[in-house]
């Protein structure tokens, strides 16, 4: 095909199109991005976060069996501890030398050669003096450094020591040997590598935060997802909703949480460590709180008790922005971050459907918005519903004027290509668009030319969308809740697919002009060696019932037919009506529409079987 340029028009800007969003789930932050290296540093998990976890989860003894509660040596407890909301820790009691190791997150600890870790763990001694071995180790025992700390002080303390493995180890341990020992209170067992992302103390993985640095995001979505609507009422039990301040102040003074994706949350990624990464990566923050509706479990605040909710959001916007002298914004600056840190989108609610949340929306937008009019407020929308009249969410961003609304959709790459222009009959005056969360539903070539193909549209039409972020980033291979993903990692390595490699292409290469072409040449048919549409292919009616007449497939290599007689497909039904083996064929077919909820119209898709089993309707 000869193909000739022109240049047109200047695009409309980008402004803060491309970004990230951040969500702990694939163990995303806990045995990903956060870097601590301790699983279960606070012996806070147990079976409610999960049917597999108890107090001792990810501990183990030499032999390199999980370790369990023992009435006398080890026991957890709970009465005087560290902080009320950090309740449980581990007593240990006993006539001989004990030894327990902790095997991280993964096959266990990555430790590098000569690379500085800084261990730690807070004591209560039965009496002053006792003593503690450190070792880093390898799942064999053998040891590459070791160092012995002396418990000086009666009551709760912290001791830190910096050791330096002598060997590169990838499936490390942690090991703490007790001597005989008489009530030796212990918790908030760490190791950290010194070396994190910008050098930040209880920081990022590097290398996993570098991977998010060389995509350039304008902006950070954060920390959820499900996550941030899925929980208990309470604003302090273990199930509660995600409430932001839960999330800050020192490590040791934070609850852990049960989270949506099935496991232990330490929240020590906090809204803090939110901010300050995105001020890292030079990226504006977008946090996420909940509107006290769980949607999971249907259940919500009444509406005359919504007030701390509504506070929280005005409270987190002055711990974001206020000056040093505000309640919030001298806690701030007490956590080492004076200086404002410029927020300027609020996003309220995640992937809401039901009336119920949008009820409770008003009441955040009415308070925001008369306290802090600057404020862009981001209303909700569920999956796939962007701009029809009859969606609660649009309705209420339209009603409550909310600046934006964020729209979420996984869909296959057919469907990316088949709705390309869905935004081109947006009103550019009506609230922008935050494509939240979207994905082309796989991490191969083909997945992420969709994913491509569709970013064209969202630039073109950058007056009406104003955010987009793929989703979900991260995934531990080891740990895997929800896939595709972005950036897959384990414990040592981190590898970015295909997908990542549009997005950074995106984020880094902007289009400045709309070009248009014109072809000069085309050849009689165009040959895909790799043609998609080879294989299983199937008919889905949208939003009627049809009759197939007949229909016809024609090879046109062979000649050969595939023919069908009468096949009714019901709407949104999905008929598997034959197997293609060429690359070039012509399909026919006639129909009547027998039925369905919709007279306006309907949509008759035709699709191949992708190689997830799934059909890809264009
Ligand atoms: O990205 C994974 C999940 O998909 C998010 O938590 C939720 O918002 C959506 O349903």
């Amino acid at each position: 095909i000869k193909i000739k340029l022109n240049y047109e028009e200047k695009l409309t800007p980008l402004n803060d199109l491309y970004g990230l969003f951040f969500e702990d789930l694939n163990h995303a932050a806990d045995g990903g991005l956060y870097a601590e290296m301790i699983h279960n540093r606070s012996f806070e998990f147990c079976k409610f976060d999960n049917p597999t976890y108890h107090s001792l989860y990810a501990w183990e003894d030499v032999k390199g069996e999980d370790i369990q509660e023992r009435s006398v040596e080890l026991r957890i407890l709970s009465d005087d501890p560290l902080h009320p909301k950090n309740s449980k820790y581990l007593k240990i009691n006993s006539l001989n030398e004990i030894i327990i190791r902790n095997r991280g997150y993964n096959k266990g600890l990555y430790l590098q050669e000569g690379e500085v870790y800084r261990v730690s763990f807070f004591a209560k001694p039965d009496f002053k003096g006792q003593k503690v071995t450190l070792q880093l180790e390898d799942v064999s025992g053998q040891v590459y450094s070791e160092t012995t700390v002396k418990i000086t002080e009666e009551g709760w303390t912290n001791y830190q020591v910096e050791m330096i493995p002598t060997q590169t180890v990838v499936e490390g341990r942690l090991a703490l040997i007790f001597p005989p020992v008489t009530d030796l209170a212990i918790d908030m067992i760490s190791v950290f590598p010194k070396a994190t992302f910008k050098g930040r103390k209880n920081g990022c993985r590097k290398d996993l935060a570098e991977k998010l640095a060389a995509m350039k995001p304008k902006f950070m979505r954060f920390p959820g997802g499900c996550l941030v609507h899925d929980g208990s009422l309470s604003s302090d039990d273990h199930d509660s909703m995600y409430r932001w301040k839960n999330t800050i102040g020192s490590v040791e003074e934070r609850p852990t949480k049960r989270t949506a994706w099935g496991y232990n949350q330490s929240l020590g990624l906090g809204f803090f460590e939110y901010f300050q990464l995105c001020e890292d990566l030079e990226a504006k923050p977008i946090p996420v709180l909940p509107a006290g509706w769980d949607p999971h479990h249907q259940r919500g605040v009444p509406f005359d008790e919504l007030g701390p909710w509504v506070q929280d959001a005005l409270d987190l916007i002055e711990f974001a922005n206020g000056d040093v002298t505000s309640t919030w914004g001298k806690v701030r600056a007490e956590m080492g971050h004076p200086e404002s840190f410029k927020l300027e989108y609020l996003g309220i609610g995640n992937e809401e459907v039901g009336q119920e949340f949008f009820d409770r929306y008003v009441y955040f937008h009415q308070a925001i918005r008369e306290a802090y009019p600057n404020i862009k407020l981001i209303n909700s929308s569920g999956p796939f519903s962007a701009g029809s009249e009859y969606d609660r969410g649009w309705d209420s961003a339209r009603k409550q004027q909310s600046d934006i609304i964020d729209e979420h959709y996984y869909a296959s790459p057919e469907w990316f290509l088949a709705n390309h222009h869905r935004y081109d009959s947006f009103n550019p005056k009506g609230p922008k668009v935050f494509l939240g969360e979207y994905a082309a539903k796989g991490n191969q070539w083909w997945n992420a030319l969709a994913e491509a193909s569709y970013m064209i549209g969202l630039e073109r039409n950058a007056d009406k969308v104003a955010l987009a972020c793929y989703a979900p980033l991260f995934a531990n291979i080891d740990y895997v809740n929800w896939a595709p993903d972005l950036i897959w990692f384990d414990q040592e390595k981190v590898y970015g697919s295909i997908n990542y490699e549009v997005q950074k292409l995106f984020m880094t290469q902007q289009g400045t002009y709309n070009v248009s072409f014109e072809i000069e040449e085309m050849p009689d048919s165009v040959i895909l060696e790799d043609n998609p549409i080879i294989g299983e292919f199937g008919l889905s009616g949208d939003w009627a019932d049809i009759t197939i007449e007949s229909l016809t497939v024609t090879d046109k290599e062979t000649g050969e037919s595939i023919y069908y007689d009468t096949q009714s497909i019901k709407d949104n039904q999905q008929k598997i009506l034959g197997t293609i083996n060429s690359k070039h064929y012509t399909i026919t077919f006639d129909f009547t529409k027998t039925g369905g909820k919709w007279d306006k119209g309907f949509k008759f898709l035709f699709g191949r079987k992708d190689d997830q089993n799934q059909y890809g309707w264009s």
